[in-house]
């Protein structure tokens, strides 16, 4: 019997509990720091170290944080459930909990990549700086998909949430697209959950959504509990 597909799209509130900063709550990562300078090809362009150093802060701080009971029970609900994550995040918390097939639409920190062939992907958990070359002497930058760029993901989790037959999204304010427009892809009768603890969607946008306002490391573990039960 194929267990049911479930699908589960996370943003920077899934980490939030985990020490990690959000991008647009009070205090978040653009409050102190100009997207355009700092996450942008053109950006990177202008003034690449302090692009690099950006990136190295947010490195070195993935080495010292966990995941929190929000990511254990996800990876907890591949005991019944076929789960599929897709995230915008960029840690790896998902993996560290044991979540076995992690999207990364927006890519992932602990990789980097040439800055002249988007495929030749390297892992990388130090910091990078000016100099750091791949070995055809091209310059290394993160693996992090930039405003502007394009989202090399989106066709497979465009498919992936096709055939959710159940749709959980976590922790994202749901501005930026085209990850936001996924909610879309899912099937019309599949019921979708939403945890946030200031959900920015409307219940009356889809007909089966279940909107629950409570953070991540509360709400997704009763959410696990309840699918498991029902
Ligand atoms: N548990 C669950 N959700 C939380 C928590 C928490 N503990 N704390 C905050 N949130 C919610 C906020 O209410 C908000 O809806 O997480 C969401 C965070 O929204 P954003 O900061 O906009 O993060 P996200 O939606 O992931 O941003 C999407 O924008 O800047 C780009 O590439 C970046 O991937 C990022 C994308």
């Amino acid at each position: 019997m194929p267990k049911p597909k479930i699908v589960v799209l996370t943003g920077a509130g899934m980490s939030a509990e985990s020490g990690l900063k959000t991008f647009r709550d009070a205090n978040g990562l653009w409050e102190g720091h100009d997207v355009m300078q700092v996450a942008s090809p053109q950006g990177f362009a202008k003034n690449p170290e302090l692009v690099l150093e950006f990136y190295n802060q947010r490195r070195r701080q993935l080495l010292d944080v966990s995941p929190n009971k929000g990511h254990m029970a996800l990876a907890e609900l591949e005991q019944g459930f076929d789960v599929s994550i897709i995230t915008q995040n960029v840690d790896n918390l998902h993996e560290q909990a044991g979540s076995s097939r992690v999207v990364h639409l927006h890519g992932e920190l602990f990789k980097v990549r040439s800055t002249v062939n988007e495929n030749h992907v390297l892992d990388w958990k130090k910091d990078l700086i000016l100099g750091d070359t791949d070995d055809h002497g091209h310059q290394l930058r993160p693996h992090i998909v930039w405003f502007g760029e394009m989202v090399p993901m989106l066709e497979t989790a465009a498919q992936i949430t096709q055939e959710a037959e159940i749709l959980i999204i976590v922790g994202t304010s749901m501005q930026v697209y085209p990850a936001a427009g996924l909610i879309h892809y899912a099937p019309k009768q599949t019921p979708i959950y939403f945890v946030d603890p200031k959900p920015n969607i409307r219940s009356t946008d889809f007909d089966n959504l279940t909107v629950i306002p409570k953070t991540a490391a509360e709400g997704v573990p009763e959410l696990v509990n309840e699918l498991f039960n029902s």
